[in-house]
């Protein structure tokens, strides 16, 4: 079946608005869940997946949503929280310096809500996804630190109660920099020094007191210098963090894998998980999918080896107690960012087959795959 053409399709934005699209009192009769279990059937992963103590789900979009039904019914299979995959992000709802739009948001809270899925949000400050007038904000500190203020007290305040956990700071560090600290330098490092993130997580504190407020971060897994030094500067900045008392309560591991990357060492991720925990700090796999790209063609060796990088991987974290949460970045082949990355898409220009589901809503092997990692977990 050939994939819909959803790009005529516009975020619905109203510049300059900041009237809620939907009153404040529907968002918050929408089901305070429990944070696990009581969701899906029983064959769903996010059943199997509560069964041991973790809570498992995937990042959908409102376009991909109404775009294909399919999609809405596999999630719901599957799915015990529910992260919205641009919804949250500046872009998704800041249409101008002044106005929030929160349309699409708040579709994508209904959506879970009626379903009773838990909610996750994505992010509250990137240095990506923001929107085009943000270059010309103010970026000397004062303006910055007023531009975070606005933007975390608005937008966590408007979920608070609602979200299970948020992703606060996404992605704050890039040793390419060859800062000492190892961070990245974003519009908000500049502006307000590496104290922008201690900021940006007291300040969703006071908004959303009930939320598990992760640092995100990508490039963590493997067994690479670069990855070295990654979870180096992530551990230092999380150990601070935690020694000035800020409320961080978990590290997100985003895992965008690859099925043709060799060298993964379980021993090395579970250390690095333990050296997390140790920091009183939970774990979460936030971003999980599996790239297929340097792999032949053949779609049955693609899907095998896709499925055994997913299972080798969670196996091997999800034997760390510490590991609370697994989220896929997207569910089925039909959407996923991959196509559109030089990085992971297929050089022979195949579709990536990266997902638990096919294009057509099928499961592949690596559903079964990631079943089968939860049946085998230990309980936490
Ligand atoms: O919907 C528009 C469409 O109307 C327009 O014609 C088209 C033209 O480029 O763009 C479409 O929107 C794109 C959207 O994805 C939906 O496909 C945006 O340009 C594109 O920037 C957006 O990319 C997303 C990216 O984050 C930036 O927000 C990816 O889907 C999303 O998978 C990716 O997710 C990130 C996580 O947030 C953080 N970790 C890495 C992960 C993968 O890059």
């Amino acid at each position: 079946m050939p994939v819909p053409d959803l790009t005529a399709r516009k975020l619905v934005q109203r510049p300059g608005s900041r009237k809620p699209a939907l009153p404040r009192r529907a968002l918050l009769a929408a089901p305070l869940l429990p944070l696990l279990g009581g969701a899906g059937p029983a064959a769903g992963l996010g059943a199997l997946a509560a069964g041991k103590g973790v809570l498992f789900g995937t990042a959908l979009t409102r376009m991909e949503l109404e775009g294909s039904p399919g999609l809405g019914r596999i999630a719901e299979t599957d799915a015990a929280v529910i992260v919205p995959g641009l919804e949250l992000k500046w872009s998704g709802h800041r249409p101008s310096p002044e106005g929030f739009d929160f349309g699409d948001a708040d579709f994508m809270v209904r959506f879970a809500g009626e379903r009773g899925k838990a909610l996750r949000g994505h992010a509250l400050v990137w240095h990506e996804a923001l929107p085009p007038w943000f270059a010309s904000a103010p970026q000397d500190a004062a303006g910055m630190r007023a531009l975070l203020e606005r933007h975390i007290r608005t937008v966590a305040g408007r979920y608070a109660g609602r979200m299970q956990s948020w992703d606060v700071v996404n992605e704050p560090v890039e040793p390419w920099y060859r800062r000492a600290d190892g961070l990245r330098e974003t519009p908000f490092l500049r502006a307000l020094g590496p104290g922008y993130i201690d900021l940006a997580f007291r300040l969703a504190h006071e908004a959303d007191p009930a939320a598990r407020l992760v640092l995100n971060e990508y490039g963590l897994e493997m067994p690479t210098e670069d990855n070295a030094a990654r979870r180096a500067a992530v551990l230092a900045l999380l150990r601070g963090m935690r020694a000035r008392g800020v409320p961080v309560h978990a590290l997100g591991i985003q895992a965008h894998l690859s099925a043709a990357a060799r060298g993964f060492d379980a021993g090395l991720l579970r250390g690095f998980i333990r050296e997390v925990a140790a920091l009183g700090l939970e774990v979460y796999v936030t971003e999980l999918d599996v790239t297929d790209r340097g792999l032949p063609p053949e779609i049955p060796a693609r899907d095998a080896a896709v499925a055994r990088c997913y299972r080798t991987f969670l196996e091997a974290a999800l034997a760390e107690p510490a590991l609370r949460l697994v989220v896929l970045w997207g569910l089925s082949d039909r959407y996923t960012w991959m196509n559109d990355s030089p990085h992971a898409r297929r050089e022979d220009g195949l579709p990536v087959r990266a997902h638990l589901y096919d294009g057509n809503f099928r499961p592949k092997p690596a559903w079964h795959a990631v079943a089968d990692a939860f049946r085998a977990a230990p309980p936490r």
